[in-house]
């Protein structure tokens, strides 16, 4: 029997006393199952997993997506995108670097986006480097009700963020024409209800929403702004400091996360899969 302490007020919840690399029986699936529900973020403590490990237990949440930066998926595990900013002896990232600068849901660019990511760290820096989660049922449940009744049936425009060149060249490569042609922009509805609890969460983010659609440009662009600062309020937000060999397991479909930098000289290297969705609605 594994222990659940809650990290925070707003999202987050560490595992403690499970181990990764057996097989769970269907009863202590079912209770990480739960808590992943109930706490939207769960950190995996002390795990020593093989790639083979985490992507089997990823699985039992779903199908495994790649990564559009294909060059950045394990050799021999295209499951796992390596999120690192270590460098070949050529001077190359060996994996994603400036994973997620801004707040975002992974694969929200996405015609069938995520349902949630497992982030394995594998090599941390001694400080720096956090991880911040927000609660995407609270950002909506908080809103008045005269913006609720505003954005109810709204859709956005979603678009990669690479595409939008928020990244320079130094931190990330260009998307090849290839690779822009496989993520064209798509719509999802700005509230969303999560499939498996029921509940309405705000899906729109600063990383990946373009527009809102169907009413004015400018106004939709203050409606933006609005709800993606409201929605990162610090009562909706856990930062989460990683120890080494954390195992972090977030909701896609009611959490945003945003990836703060590792100091200068400083090494983060991680193992990311990704589990597939459903088409928001
Ligand atoms: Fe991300």
């Amino acid at each position: 029997m594994f222990e659940i302490n809650a990290l925070s007020d707003a999202v987050g919840a560490e595992i403690v006393g499970l181990d990764l690399a057996q097989p769970l029986d269907d009863d202590t699936f079912g209770r990480v199952h739960q808590a992943h529900l109930d706490h939207q973020v769960l950190v995996f403590r002390d795990q020593e997993i093989t790639p083979e490990q985490h992507i089997a237990f990823s699985r039992r949440f779903g199908d495994l997506s790649g990564h559009v930066y294909e060059q950045f998926l394990l050799s021999g595990h295209p499951e796992i995108l390596k999120v690192s900013n270590k460098k070949t002896p050529e001077g190359d990232f060996v994996g994603l670097n400036s994973a997620g600068r801004r707040w975002h849901s992974d694969l929200s660019y996405a015609e069938i986006p995520s349902l949630g990511s497992l982030l394995y760290a594998l090599e941390i820096p001694p400080s720096g480097g956090d991880t911040l989660f927000n609660n995407m049922y609270s950002a909506y449940e908080t809103l008045p009700q005269m913006t609720k009744d505003r954005i109810a049936g709204l859709k956005a425009e979603f678009l990669i963020g690479s595409a939008r060149k928020y990244y320079t060249e130094n931190e990330r490569p260009a998307l090849t024409s290839e690779q822009l042609a496989s993520v064209p922009s798509v719509e999802h509805p700005v509230v969303r209800t999560h499939p498996e609890s029921g509940r309405k969460a705000l899906y729109v983010n600063s990383a990946h929403t373009v527009r809102i659609l169907g009413i004015d440009n400018a106004e939709a662009e203050d409606l933006l702004t609005e709800l993606t600062e409201h929605s990162v309020k610090p009562e909706f937000v856990y930062r989460h400091k990683w120890q080494l060999h954390d195992l972090v397991f977030w909701d896609n479909r009611c959490c945003m996360h945003i990836a703060e930098p590792p100091p200068e000289g400083a090494n983060r290297h991680m193992h990311r899969t990704t589990v597939v969705g459903d088409r928001p609605y």
